[in-house]
């Protein structure tokens, strides 16, 4: 489905009944990520997955940053009519739910955060986003891909499930490149939400895969100490997209989190 907001297009899906929740994808992902939660979770909830502009079906057009991430999330809400939604981000994702939070902290009904963390890029960060531009410009998506691909996926799942390997490589690789660039220097200039964690009021589940080495078990430690109340569950078996590579345990979790929401 595609849905105008304001001034850009917004593809998105929106399935199922019951609790609102909206899954925002990570670097350089698009909706498609979310395929095995729409699968598997449309019975209990309603899911709406989202492009981030730049990417999918959504319109490749900046100004690019979290904030502006954030702003077409709760345009999308808006259109939608949904007030609050349980917001599920994972890593890139997980940056632009804090944005919403900080912004628009009455749309947020609970949170997942996802292969993320909160701090922001220091300098060696920011000049390996500046490489991975110049690979994009000079070289396209698919070097962006397969430079991405070993810390995008597990060492666990690129033994035992290679199609998963290649499902998440056509993902990756099908992301214009205007849209890598923009979400480059985006990252590059997020917000330090180190302090916005302790700010969070609403239930919050953190989910990482144990072998995730872009955002390490570690970051998301963090975010379950600073984040009073919240609950940390680790994929065994997984690496930065959990939600992909062990689906099935990804949804238990998620499925569970939000079983708690309704009994409030
Ligand atoms: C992502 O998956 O969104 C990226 O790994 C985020 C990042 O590079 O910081």
């Amino acid at each position: 489905m595609i849905g105008l907001c304001e001034e850009i297009e917004i593809g998105y899906d929106d399935m199922g009944q019951g609790t609102p929740v909206v899954f925002i994808h990570g670097f350089p992902h698009n909706r498609t990520l979310w395929a095995p939660q729409g699968h598997g979770l449309v019975d209990r909830a309603r899911c709406i997955a989202l492009d981030l502009r730049g990417f999918g079906e959504t319109t490749v057009a900046g100004p690019y940053s979290m904030d502006q991430y954030a702003d077409d999330v709760a345009a999308l809400l808006d259109v939608l009519r949904i007030e609050r939604a349980v917001v599920v981000g994972l890593s890139m994702g997980g940056y632009v739910a804090f944005s919403l939070w900080r912004r628009h902290r009455s749309r947020v009904r609970a949170l997942a955060l996802v292969d993320t963390r909160a701090g922001a890029d220091g300098e060696p960060a920011r000049a390996k986003r500046d490489e991975m531009i110049a690979l994009a410009r000079e070289r396209g998506s698919g070097a962006v891909a397969d430079a991405m691909i070993s810390g995008m996926v597990g060492k666990g799942t690129r033994s035992r499930s290679p199609e998963v390997v290649e499902e998440v490589h056509r993902m990756l690789e099908a992301a214009p490149v205007e849209g890598i660039v923009g979400a480059l220097e985006a990252l590059k200039m997020r917000a330090d939400s180190t302090a916005t964690l302790t700010t969070i009021d609403v239930p919050t589940l953190i989910v990482v895969g144990e072998d995730d080495v872009l955002t390490p078990v570690s970051e998301s430690r963090i975010l379950h100490e600073g984040i009073w109340g919240s609950r940390l569950e680790i994929i065994a078996g997984a690496g930065h997209v959990s939600n992909v590579e062990r689906p099935a345990a990804f949804n238990h979790v998620l499925s569970e989190f939000l079983a708690t929401l309704t009994l409030e």
